[in-house]
């Protein structure tokens, strides 16, 4: 049997790992030949590149970010004739099933091509961990880790400077990252796309805090946050207002936007730090280098038991099957649960 892999949509750290799990199992226990998939739906859509993938090509890439199958952000329909083209690379290099690693982007895609005929298996990632029907994505517990190590280092030089620290995260439509590192780093306030942002609220929080003789703050505040509808600011507040495949604009700069207002109402001195991808990029935790050589080990298992149309997931402590259809649905907001714990520290 053949087995194509491909990795789409944002990198993040595991990728590599889910790879070396589906080559390891697939040739060793199956003796299937596994094909890498080149930058992801763009090598099915344009015919390649695609090429066997050994033991040999996988071995020490387990702790490497990024990966070795590089990755795109391309919607095969976007074009007229993308699922004629998509069936003709599968056929030319007689590829029985397609094993998807991605985000709710290109898990979406996978779904659809089923529905067309196509045999896939999904698996699931994203840093922001917003794909619904699994309690976790791998790539967010290292993104969570950098961005609570970062926080811990701001908030050295905050408290130094008697300064409020704004800290954004990736999280374009949920805050679980702005969250859980949030609790993790102790912040004073988290701001998440959840729960739109009133100017006036922070600002007392804040103002209320100082009066009881703290000198420094720490927020953080989720990239996808987005300011009261009334505030006079814009939604969403873009990098880059052009859309992509999928339709999202580049997010970045709600930190800097907040902290000038914040400033000018309070007169205290205010700082922003856009972490960026420096949370997508290097090496998985340990739990994640674990989570995605687990999902790798039972999406090749799915493809053996001919579970076709479903994705990988955890529940609880188990890895699951569950239907690719079921991550589309919705995407995975954070819960109230977790925002409460983070608002028992607020202010
Ligand atoms: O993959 C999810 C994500 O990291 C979002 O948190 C972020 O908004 C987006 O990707 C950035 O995408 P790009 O790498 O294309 O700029």
């Amino acid at each position: 049997m053949n087995i194509g892999v491909l990795t789409g949509g944002g990198d993040c750290p595991g990728l590599n790992a889910v790879i070396r799990a589906i080559v390891y199992k697939g040739i060793k226990q199956y003796r299937y030949n596994i094909m890498g998939i080149y930058e992801g739906w763009k090598g099915l859509l344009e015919g390649g590149p695609i090429a066997p993938l050994t033991l040999e090509d996988v071995s020490g890439i387990l702790a490497m970010g990024g990966t070795i199958l590089k990755t795109s952000r391309t919607n095969p329909f976007k074009h007229k004739k993308g699922i004629e083209l998509i069936k003709k690379t599968v056929k030319k290099y007689k590829l029985d099933v397609v094993i998807a690693i991605g985000g709710e982007d290109t898990l979406g895609v996978a779904a659809r091509l089923h529905k067309e005929g196509l045999k896939v298996i999904g698996v699931p990632k994203t840093i922001d961990n917003d794909v619904a029907g699994t309690d976790q994505t791998f790539g967010f517990d290292t993104a969570v880790n950098v961005a609570t190590e970062a926080i811990d280092r701001l908030r050295s030089t905050a408290e130094a400077h008697n300064r409020v620290f704004l800290v954004e995260v990736m999280g374009r439509h949920a805050g679980w990252i702005a969250v859980q590192s949030g609790i993790a780093g102790g912040a004073h306030l988290i701001l998440v796309p959840e729960y739109p942002i009133d100017v006036d609220e922070v600002v007392s929080r804040i103002v209320k805090r100082h009066a009881r003789g703290e000198q420094y703050s720490m927020i953080v505040v989720a990239e996808g946050a987005q300011l009261k509808k009334d505030s006079g600011e814009p939604g969403f507040i873009l990098q880059e207002p052009e859309k992509d495949a999928f339709g999202h604009v580049r997010l970045g700069g709600i930190a800097y936007i907040l902290a000038k207002i914040i400033e000018s109402k309070t007169g205290y001195e205010c700082r922003n730090a856009i972490l960026g991808h420096i949370q997508r990029g290097g090496k998985p935790t340990a739990f994640d280098r674990v989570l995605s050589t687990r999902y790798g080990i039972h999406a090749i298992d799915l493809v053996h038991k001919k579970k076709f149309g479903q994705m990988v997931a955890l529940r609880g402590t188990k890895i699951v099957g569950t239907p690719l259809v079921t991550a589309m649905k919705k995407t995975k907001t954070i819960d109230k649960e977790i925002y409460g714990i983070a608002e028992v520290f607020s202010g």
